[in-house]
């Protein structure tokens, strides 16, 4: 008996932030499932660099909090593959991790703009061909930091949070032409960018990994694998969810560490 596997022939995916991490690994695994890729990224050295790891179709460079790339870069991936069915928003940037009153207000909104405008923007160019078709899957990336308070980090978890209330809105609002529309809210996972902090020592794992039931940090793989499934006809009846991906920190209320809860 053969085994059923998530397959994507035939399906054209845009993965904004491919140069790296979680975008990255997903662009791969669209791929390596049998689905077109075009990777998007504001990086463009990363850009052509990661071109080959993902083996994508083409790439397009632009900044997704921009209403003239955003439109743009759509226009170049329907160019380069025919037409658009998936799309996995990861590009996003963090914050300073100062306090509030410590915080430039430019840097505020430039977290805001990249994590949440760039995701409606996004969204909203690839819907004009969707809706057009009746049809199409987006998976935009929240994080843990937008289902709960962080100290100093006011932008980060406002975007993500504003993020999990687009993704329900525009689920409703697009569901009867066919449109879904879900998202992933990933915990701290072993990127190129959270590899870095840990090098220098940024902050202490252990501490993490003790408030998490599952015990670890996340691979982007498993960040990878939880957006590939919302965008796959898998999951046909599911739309207006955000999946946290988070080893059971936001499942986990008790004080302490897990262990000794
Ligand atoms: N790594 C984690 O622990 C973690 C946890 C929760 C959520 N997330 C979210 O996952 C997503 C991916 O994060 P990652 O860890 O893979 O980060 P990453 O830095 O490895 O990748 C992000 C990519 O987005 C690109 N990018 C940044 N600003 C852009 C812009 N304005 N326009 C186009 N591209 C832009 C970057 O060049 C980079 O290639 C982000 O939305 C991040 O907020 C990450």
């Amino acid at each position: 008996m053969s085994t059923p596997a998530i397959r994507l022939d035939g399906k054209r995916a845009l993965v904004t932030g491919g140069a790296s991490g979680i975008g990255e690994t997903a662009a791969r695994l669209l791929h390596d499932l049998g689905a077109k890729v075009v990777i998007a990224d504001l990086n463009r050295e990363a850009l052509d660099a990661a071109a080959t790891r993902t083996s994508a179709s083409a790439v397009t460079q632009g900044d997704v909090s921009s209403e003239a790339d955003s439109e743009r870069m759509v226009a170049e991936t329907i160019s380069a593959l025919g037409g658009l069915d998936l799309v996995f928003n990861s590009a996003g940037i963090g914050d300073d991790l100062v306090p509030v009153h410590d915080q430039s207000v430019e840097r505020w909104q430039r977290v805001v703009d990249v994590n949440l405008r760039g995701t409606y923007l996004m969204c909203r160019a690839a819907s004009r061909t969707m809706l057009q078709q009746k049809s199409g899957s987006i998976v935009n990336v929240s994080s843990i930091v937008g289902l709960g308070g962080f100290p100093r980090r006011s932008a980060y978890a406002a975007a993500k949070a504003g993020i999990n209330h687009l993704t329900h809105t525009l689920a409703c609002e697009w569901g009867p032409s066919g449109i879904r529309v879900n998202a992933i809210a990933p915990a701290y996972t072993r990127t190129p960018m959270v590899e870095a902090l840990l090098e220098r020592k940024a902050f202490d794992p252990t501490i993490l990994e003790k408030r998490t039931p599952l015990g670890r940090l996340a691979l982007p793989q498993e960040m990878a694998q939880a957006a590939v499934f919302l965008l796959s006809d898998w999951a046909s009846y599911v739309t207006g969810t955000v999946l946290p991906v988070d080893g059971g920190w936001s499942a986990f209320g008790g004080a302490g560490e897990v262990a000794s809860a």
